[in-house]
């Protein structure tokens, strides 16, 4: 399969950037996630998307971007300085899944693990060090000096946990934040295919109560929030389409929907340093305050992995990925 791939070792790259295919696929299938939607019961809409799109080209015009008029049409040529890549639409992530379903039910493959098993594990596995440290705070808050059992980590209930990973492709990362201990899981996709996909897996490797829902995450249908959000790959993918700094900006906005107060986002990104998401985090806090918002900060930066490998690039020193974590005020 196609796209963000780990390039060879001796790569001198400190970034490895996703494929750039600025004139492969001019359409873009955004109203399908809309009228696929799947969610029933729990999980009803109450948020107007056009409200939603019209706040996000507002604050994209008053950002030193270009301003959300200049994206007239998906089926313009992107501007030369836009990163783009066919992994910003839909259309292209349909045909991955369908492929990945067909070499799953005729050979039992899993598809692709975005940046490598190694990260995937390390994602889960730090994450979950983040939610014990968070409870066991929250816990001292209340146990003050108290050294009962509820202090221990081995006790901090990381079923308390609500979790929901967005862009959840085949929904391993799921799968491996519930092998550490996670049980309220849910994982979206606007690819039909990829969920159908992460279904199957879940269901043939015995996690069965992984809840998935198709849900484009930039026109969300979720009115529940979530303890723990991660994102693995998908801000990224959002950001390769020809209107990627507008898709940006509903990103946060939507997002910040559906974290908790007090609730934790992790992203993984290979396509931004962590200065850039921190600096990226402070922009939408900027916007958020503008519009009056009563938190002084909407995400607050926690904390990044700092165990990644690094390389030396033109004189600076880099990852290949990024892990970052922001609290949610
Ligand atoms: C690079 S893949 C990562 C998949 C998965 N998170 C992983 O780590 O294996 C990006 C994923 O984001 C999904 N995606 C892209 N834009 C999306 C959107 N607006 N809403 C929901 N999912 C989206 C794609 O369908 C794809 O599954």
């Amino acid at each position: 399969m196609a796209g963000i791939r780990m390039p060879p070792e001796d790569t001198d790259a400190s970034q490895v950037r996703l494929p750039l295919t600025t004139d492969l696929i001019s359409d873009d299938d955004r109203s399908v996630a809309a009228d696929s939607w799947s969610i029933k019961s729990d999980y009803g809409s109450t948020l107007d998307d056009d409200q939603r799109h019209a706040d996000a080209s507002e604050a994209l015009a008053a950002a030193p971007y270009r301003a959300a008029s200049d994206y007239s049409s998906d089926k313009e040529e992107p501007d030369a300085e836009t990163i783009t890549s066919m992994l910003g639409f839909q259309s292209y992530w349909n045909a991955q899944y369908a492929d990945e379903l067909t070499n799953f039910r005729e050979h039992g493959h899993a598809g692709e693990v975005w940046f490598g098993a190694d990260v995937m594990e390390m994602v889960a596995s730090w994450t979950k060090g983040l939610c014990v440290d968070i409870s066991q705070k929250q816990v001292h808050q209340h146990h003050d000096n108290d050294n009962s059992e509820l202090n221990k980590q081995g006790d901090i209930d990381l079923a308390a946990w609500s979790v929901l990973d967005v862009g959840t492709g085949n929904g391993l990362l799921l799968q491996e934040l519930s092998k550490q201990g996670f049980s309220d899981l849910t994982g979206t996709d606007y690819s039909e295919g990829a969920i159908d996909l992460a279904r199957s897996l879940a269901d043939r490797d015995g996690f069965a109560n992984i809840k998935l829902l198709v849900d484009d995450v930039l026109e969300t249908k979720l009115d529940k929030k979530f303890n723990l959000v991660t994102d693995k790959g998908t801000l990224d993918a959002i950001g390769l389409h020809p209107d990627g700094p507008i898709k940006r900006i509903m990103y946060w906005e939507s997002i910040s929907r559906v974290v908790a107060p007090g609730g934790l986002l992790v992203i993984t990104s290979c396509n931004n340093a962590r200065e850039e998401l921190v600096a990226e985090v402070e922009n939408f806090n900027q916007r958020k305050a503008g519009e009056g918002a009563e938190e002084a900060k909407t995400f607050c930066y926690l904390d990044h992995i700092r165990t990644y490998p690094t390389f030396m690039f033109g004189g600076s020193v880099g990852s290949r990925v990024a892990t970052v974590a922001f609290l949610r005020s």
